[in-house]
Formats: structure tokens, C-alpha cells, sequence
């Protein structure tokens, strides 16, 4: 464990912070442009153009170095247990020995919570929400070989499905678009020698359908296709067992929140055009306000770019997340299997960026709107390892009561980002279970105000600061970042 060190001094924190004779000639020159509205657009759009080319030049140098963001963000955790089957059919018989109950689908085993189930699958069931289902492919991998058909003859349909990461995602896609379970993660397990790969779902508990409610599904699914966000990945459309009316084969269920299909495997999304359809869902709160034709044509942008997509960002997660790395570094902390919780957390990018860097499970709060778009882009991204909580954020907000119980949760990270000039300081911050806060000042922070704000998170969260940077990435200008750590765990 590091030794937290006295705060950095405003000098330090501020060593590449704005010069005040520079900050006032940059006050004079934008206090002139406004006199003349047209000539203030047209240098604030090169200015945004300019900021646009760096970040366009990052994500291409990045794209060259081989780190373009992965389709699939979470780490994937491996996981021994108790389980020594050689085939899908042994591993059926063995898990019924354990006392567990099995529903057999053609393609996999899905076992829902039930008691007893850790004797059956070991430490794997405590490391996610009691309400989880695993769903075991019947063919056995590991997940980066792993494929969803079982015994099939179908290799073009096997070929055109993908790798379980697909599946996921379909699960995913199927989820957002209010016809099936959460996707929560993909896992490894082992059983002896063996690797089994099994996808954990928010459990369904569900009716039966009437026809009524197959015809619904239908319909819906047609919608999805005729939006061009679906194509069905068997030649013989809704003409199989899969789709028979009313039950679907048991695929499709009818809950107090709608209908759900429960396996991904006929789906073909388009992931991005399904990503696309949410931001849009929420492109009242996730856009940035200010509305510039040079980087969206005059749509307003995301405040937090998504990764892998091209859309701008006065945000850029995977870059900032690589100053945030450095910070981390030089406290000597890692991310690998914390709880990471994000106080003000936007669409949950950081989040995201959290989980690709292993951490356990993130945690994140905002508006209540801007919670919903979180939750629902996280699971698209493959970083279902997470819960979001929509409120105001106020001083009388107990964040604690947010943290789900089975979570162990101490020796997290906290992120309080561009957050402060929002909600303040709120001292239910200091119940969370952090070891180490990271906390980011406004564009063009004073070192002064830097200063003031470390000091007040000292004293309410007792904590200290270890070391400072001042970063820029996306569409921003300068912006401090410390790293502080709890007084009490050093
Ligand atoms: C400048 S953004 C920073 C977002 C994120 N932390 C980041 O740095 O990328 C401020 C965030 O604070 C949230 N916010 C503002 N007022 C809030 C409040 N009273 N309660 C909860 N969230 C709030 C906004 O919705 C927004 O997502």
C-alpha cells in the first residue's frame, strides 16, 4: 500500500494549468468574439473542429496500435467449481445429483436461483446478484472459443451466429429492446479439466403465452426487422419450433414488464444501428448542449463518446481512461476485481472502462433519466456488470443503501468526475467503501478552487491526497485530476 503523502500544493496540482495571464486574454478575446455573434460561432466551431481532428487522430492512432475498443468490454473472470462432468449429458445427470433442478433447452443448461445452487456451481453464484440465472452451454469451451449451437449440421448458421460474445450481445439487444432477460456477463468455469462457458441472466419468472401474446411477439419482432436493427438468423424464418405459436418451444415467457424470448439464438442484430437506437432514446439527456454543425451536423453530441463508435464526445472514455491509468499508476493501484462506484456517472462509460479493466462490479448514480439510458447502454457495450441508481443527488443522499448486499464491495474505487460543480460535496460519499477516490475539477479548474475542493473532500471523506495531473482528452480543455486515498486504510 502506498503512503498517503500531504496534499499536492495549488502550485503543484496547477504546474500545467492556464497561466492567469493567459486565462485573462483568453476571457478578453471570448468577451470580444461575442460582440459579433457570427465571427464568436465560427471561431468556437474551428475550435471544436480542431479539438474534433485530435481526437479523431487518437482514436486512429489507437485503432493502428491495436486498442480500438472492443466490441465486448468486461473482463471475463474464471471460476473453479465443484463439477467434474466430461459432457453436456453427464453434466445434466450431475448437476440433478447435487440436488439442483435443470431446464435442458437444445443448446444449453439453464439452471435458475434456486437454494443449494453454490453446491452445484461453487464461488461463482456469490460473485453476482442472488436474482441471476447461468445458463451453461451444452458444448464445451472456454468463452473465446466457445459457440452457442450444440451438435449442429447448420455450420453456415453456426458461422453466421458468431462467438458466445455475439450471443451475448444479442441477449443484450433483445433485453433493450423490451423482449428479453438482462444480460449480466459472460463466465468461465471449470469443471476438473474442462471448460464450460456459461452466460448469467437476470432470472425471468414468467406465464405462459396465449396466441395472442405470440402474435404480439411477432409483430414486435417484425417491427425490429423492418427498422433494420434485426435480420433472423435461420433461412426458414418464423416457420421453425423456435417460433411454434403460442410457446415458442418454452422460449418465450409473459411477465408484469412484458414478453420475453429467452434465447438469443435466432437473432441477428446490428449492434450498432441498436445503439444507435438508444442514444437516440435518450438523446435528450445524454447530449451536450451546445449545438455545432461542424461535428454533428447542428444534432448536438454525446457528452461521453461510446467506444468503438464513431459519434464525437466532448468526452473521450478510452482516452481519458488512459490518463486516469497513469494517475492510478502512480498510486500503485489496479482496478482487477474492485468495486468501482461512480458518483454523477452519465452513460456509464467510465463505467465501462472500469470493467474492461477488471474490476468486479461498477456501481453508478444520476438523474433518474440519465440512470435509465446508463442502464440500458451498459449491458450493449458487454459491461452488464453493473447497477445503476437514478435520483438527485443531494448532502441527504445515503449511497449505501445502493449497495447491493451480496456485493463485496470493500476496497473499491470511487470516481467523482466533472461532478462537484454539479451536486457538491455530498458526505454520504464517505460511507461508500472506497480505499481510493479519483476526483476530476471542471475544464480550466483553477488551481486555487483545486485546492479548496481537496481540502473539503479531505476533511468530509477522510481521506488525503497522493499526486495530481492535469489532463485533456475529447472536446475539453485542461481539467485536474487527483487520486486521494482513505486516511484510515493507510
Ligand atoms: C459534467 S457531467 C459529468 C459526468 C461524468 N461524471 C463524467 O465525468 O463523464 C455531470 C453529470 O452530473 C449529473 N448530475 C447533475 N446534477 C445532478 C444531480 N442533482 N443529481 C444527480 N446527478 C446529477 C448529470 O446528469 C451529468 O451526468
Amino acid at each position: 500500500m502506498v503512503t498517503l503523502a500531504p496534499s499536492p500544493t495549488p502550485s503543484a496540482a496547477s504546474k500545467r494549468t492556464v497561466p492567469p495571464t493567459a486565462r485573462w486574454a483568453r476571457r478578453q478575446l471570448v468577451r470580444q468574439l461575442k460582440r459579433v455573434p457570427p465571427l464568436h460561432r465560427a471561431a468556437k466551431e474551428l475550435l471544436v473542429g480542431a479539438k474534433l481532428l485530435r481526437s479523431r487522430f487518437r482514436q486512429a492512432q489507437r485503432r493502428l496500435r491495436g486498442q480500438a475498443a472492443p466490441a465486448w468490454l468486461q473482463t471475463t473472470s474464471i471460476f473453479q467449481t465443484p463439477l467434474r462432468a466430461m459432457d453436456a449429458d453427464a453434466l445434466h445427470a450431475e448437476l440433478q445429483q447435487r440436488g439442483v433442478t435443470v431446464q435442458e433447452g437444445r443448446h444449453t443448461l439453464y439452471l435458475a436461483p434456486q437454494e443449494g445452487l453454490a453446491n452445484a456451481l461453487g464461488l461463482v453464484v456469490a460473485a453476482y446478484p442472488p436474482t441471476c440465472g447461468f445458463k451453461l452451454l451444452k458444448r464445451f469451451a472456454a468463452p473465446a472459443q466457445a459457440r452457442y449451437l450444440h451438435e449442429t449440421d447448420a455450420l453456415g448458421e453456426a458461422a453466421l451466429l458468431g462467438g458466445i460474445h455475439e450471443q451475448a450481445l444479442a441477449t443484450a439487444a433483445l433485453a433493450a429492446m423490451d423482449l428479453g432477460p438482462r444480460l449480466v456477463d459472460v463466465v468461465h468455469l471449470r469443471a476438473g479439466d474442462v471448460d464450460i462457458t456459461a452466460l448469467v441472466l437476470e432470472h425471468i419468472d414468467g406465464r405462459s403465452p396465449t396466441l395472442q401474446d405470440h402474435e404480439q411477439l411477432l409483430a414486435a419482432l417484425d417491427q425490429l426487422q423492418a427498422d433494420a436493427l434485426m435480420t433472423l438468423a435461420n433461412p426458414s424464418g418464423y416457420e421453425c419450433g423456435d417460433f411454434a405459436a403460442p410457446g415458442c418451444n418454452g422460449n418465450l415467457l409473459v411477465t408484469d414488464d412484458g414478453l420475453r424470448y429467452v434465447d438469443p439464438q435466432l437473432f441477428l442484430f446490428d449492434m450498432n444501428a441498436v445503439i444507435g437506437t438508444v442514444v437516440e432514446r435518450h438523446r435528450e439527456v445524454l447530449h451536450f448542449g451546445d449545438r455545432l454543425g461542424v461535428v454533428s451536423q447542428g444534432k448536438g453530441f454525446l457528452y461521453q463518446g461510446l467506444p468503438g463508435r464513431g459519434d464525437p464526445g466532448r468526452r473521450d472514455p478510452d482516452d481519458r481512461w488512459g490518463h486516469l491509468d497513469a494517475l492510478l499508476a502512480a498510486g500503485g493501484v489496479t482496478l482487477r476485481d474492485r468495486v468501482v462506484m461512480d458518483v454523477c456517472c452519465n452513460a456509464g462509460m467510465m463505467m465501462a472502462g472500469a470493467l474492461q479493466r477488471g474490476a468486479q462490479w461498477a456501481l453508478g448514480w444520476d438523474l433518474p433519466a440519465v440512470a435509465s439510458a446508463a442502464r440500458e447502454l451498459l449491458p450493449l457495450l458487454g459491461a452488464g456488470r453493473s447497477t445503476v441508481t437514478g435520483g438527485s443527488i443531494d448532502d441527504s443522499v445515503r449511497f449505501i443503501d445502493n449497495v447491493p448486499p451480496w456485493l463485496d464491495a470493500q476496497d473499491g474505487v470511487c470516481l467523482f468526475l466533472a461532478a462537484w460543480h454539479h451536486v457538491g460535496f455530498p458526505p454520504g460519499i464517505a460511507d461508500l467503501p472506497w480505499e481510493w477516490l479519483v476526483y476530476e475539477g471542471r475544464e480550466h479548474e483553477e488551481a486555487e478552487i483545486t485546492a479548496a475542493n481537496v481540502a473539503t473532500m479531505e476533511q468530509r471523506w477522510e481521506c488525503r491526497a497522493v499526486t495530481s495531473q492535469v489532463i485533456t482528452d475529447g472536446l475539453c480543455g485542461p481539467r485536474p485530476v487527483v487520486l486521494l486515498g482513505r486516511v484510515d486504510r493507510h
